[in-house]
């Protein structure tokens, strides 16, 4: 990954080489990292975020993704979990101001973890409905716990392999306004994910993948993507690979600092 990163700060370009009015605006006011935000809501989520860091209390995970790439074996601390598996404050204050911005009504949130990530998400419009999939149930029981604790009413948690909770649970749904794939970090489930979601998917959605340059499934997977016909921008901030389905421009992929 570093000679991928390498490569992609060589590449990545900022406003000054935009010249879409819609990516150009998103890039300044909501993707380009801004002052340091002291938001309420950040400070409660980063406050959560500490204690799980140094919670030693040990968990049996049960892994239905790819494994992780630091820990064999299924025993893991919740401080562990939390240092490693969870996005940084970086990540979740964009997916906040991603989904104020859109006022995204109707969310998906593909691998839960203990919840940080979610509750940025939940924050982020209170209006909302996240729809968070894990399928460990002891991680899944903290995440609950953590939701609570943040009163976090607007989130549907549903344990249970994203293979067959994800279809059950978009049938239920009408349209996906926001959707966050961070679980299954596969080539053929994140493509088969994107695909389902992409049924519901509108003019105004916006879909977020993570780790898009992980591994080489990964990096099929947003190659897949990008090249996709309804994928008509897609921004690459090497950590995250950003879609939006609009149709009143035409089909470009951006490689953007962030
Ligand atoms: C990288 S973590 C998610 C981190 C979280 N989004 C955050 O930033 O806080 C990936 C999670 O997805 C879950 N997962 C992976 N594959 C899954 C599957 N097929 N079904 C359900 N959950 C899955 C794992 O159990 C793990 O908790």
């Amino acid at each position: 990954m570093i000679k991928k990163y390498l490569q992609y700060l060589l590449n990545a370009k900022d406003e000054h080489s935009l010249h879409s009015p819609f990516v150009y605006e998103l890039y300044l006011k909501i993707i380009k990292p801004t002052k340091k935000s002291k938001h309420i809501d950040y400070q409660s989520i980063e406050s959560l975020r500490k204690l799980l860091k140094s919670n030693q209390t040990e968990i049996t995970i049960t892994d239905f993704g790819a494994g992780s790439k630091i820990y064999k074996g299924n025993q893991r601390t919740i401080a562990q979990i939390a240092k490693n598996a969870e996005k940084s404050p970086k990540f979740g204050k964009l997916l906040y101001r991603l989904i104020a911005h859109f006022q995204s009504k109707t969310i998906i949130d593909l691998g839960t973890s203990l919840g940080i990530t979610t509750i940025y998400q939940s924050k982020a419009n209170p209006q909302a409905k996240v729809y968070s999939f894990e399928g460990c149930p002891a991680t899944a029981a903290i995440a609950q716990n953590n939701f609570n604790q943040l009163s976090c009413e607007n989130i549907e948690l549903i344990v249970g392999n994203i293979d067959e909770t994800l279809p059950k649970t978009l049938a239920k749904i009408e349209k996906i306004d926001f959707a966050f794939f961070d679980a299954n970090h596969r080539y053929e489930p994140t493509v088969r994910y994107f695909e389902q979601c992409l049924a519901k998917a509108h003019e105004d959605s916006v879909f977020v993948f993570d780790d898009i340059h992980w591994s080489e499934e990964m990096e099929q997977a947003w190659d897949y993507i990008k090249t996709h016909d309804k994928a008509l921008i897609t921004i690459d901030l090497f950590f995250v690979g950003l879609v939006f389905f609009r149709k009143k421009q035409p089909k470009q992929s951006f490689v953007l600092k962030f």
